[in-house]
């Protein structure tokens, strides 16, 4: 059973102008506020990326999904700069009338695994009618080493504890596109379609040098994985927020973007 929870996942390239260090692109996270002020009847779970806040300063610091004992100055520093753009967020999302709740990543994980406990209180107070909202951060992992958890992970490890009703991602492009020529979306991805995966990354490989968690590719291997949990995972343009609000409300049957079909790997293998 699906819990009646939209969990939304802000990308960095939309919340950020990526070329460009450290610069929150404020018109995009107005429209984002907007769009899901429109869907407060429904419990929401907020995550965003770091764009070209927490990637340019993990490429500078020379950091990565490999946890490893980086230089701390690194980690405090790309901390620092996700709690910056996450209160830019916060600031924007209460201004249009919500009710944001800020998460550390830290809290939500022990070393890579989700915090199971902590992340369904997440959606207890999303009942309420608080939004909270977590973000990809530099985080501690185990004996000193540290790792970029991307938020595209902990899309995942949110997915996978609390089976919502509606998964987005939202990034900068109409959805994962046909090639790069014709920028045209592909309506509905099949696992098998992602799982021939050197065809996909052709696809999809990122056009962003200072991204050190993967572009698109990332986001579609995760969406991969929550599909295989059952869930419907919806691909759209965040720059385009009305498309944001019609994917929670109408779903994947209405909406404009890519969808990464549900399957369940167990019944699957019983047919
Ligand atoms: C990255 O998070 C966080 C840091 C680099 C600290 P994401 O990997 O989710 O960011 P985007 O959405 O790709 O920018």
């Amino acid at each position: 059973m699906k819990n009646n929870l939209a969990l939304i996942k802000m990308g960095g390239s939309v919340a950020t102008y990526k070329d460009r260090p450290l610069s929150a692109n404020y018109s995009a996270i107005e429209g984002f506020s907007k769009a899901i002020s429109l869907i407060k009847e429904v419990p929401t779970i907020l995550v965003h990326g770091g764009g070209s806040f927490g990637h340019y300063w993990s490429v500078k610091y020379n950091m990565h999904t490999r946890p490893d004992n980086y230089d701390i100055n690194g980690i405090s520093i790309v901390h620092e700069s996700m709690i910056k753009l996450n209160q830019i967020i916060a600031h924007s999302l209460i201004k249009n009338g919500l009710n944001p709740y800020p998460v550390s990543a830290f809290a939500l994980s022990i070393g890579n695994r989700p915090f199971t406990t902590k992340i369904k209180q997440l959606y207890t107070m999303a009942q309420t009618g608080l939004l909270p909202v977590t973000y990809g951060d530099a985080i501690h992992i185990n004996n000193g080493n540290y790792s970029i958890l991307s938020g595209d992970v902990i899309m995942t490890m949110i997915a996978k504890t609390l089976n919502p009703s509606r998964v987005i991602f939202a990034v900068n492009t109409d959805g994962v596109y046909e090639n790069k020529e014709s920028r045209k979306a592909i309506p509905e991805l099949t696992r098998d379609d992602i799982t021939n995966w050197r065809l996909f990354r052709s696809r999809t490989t990122s056009e962003n040098v200072a991204d050190i968690t993967g572009g698109m590719g990332r986001k579609v291997k995760e969406a991969l994985r929550i599909s295989s949990r059952g869930i419907d995972v919806m691909i759209v343009n965040g720059l385009k927020a009305e498309r944001i609000t019609e994917a929670v409300l109408a779903g994947p049957e209405n909406f404009e973007g890519t969808v990464i079909r549900g399957h369940n790997k167990r019944l699957e293998k019983r047919k």
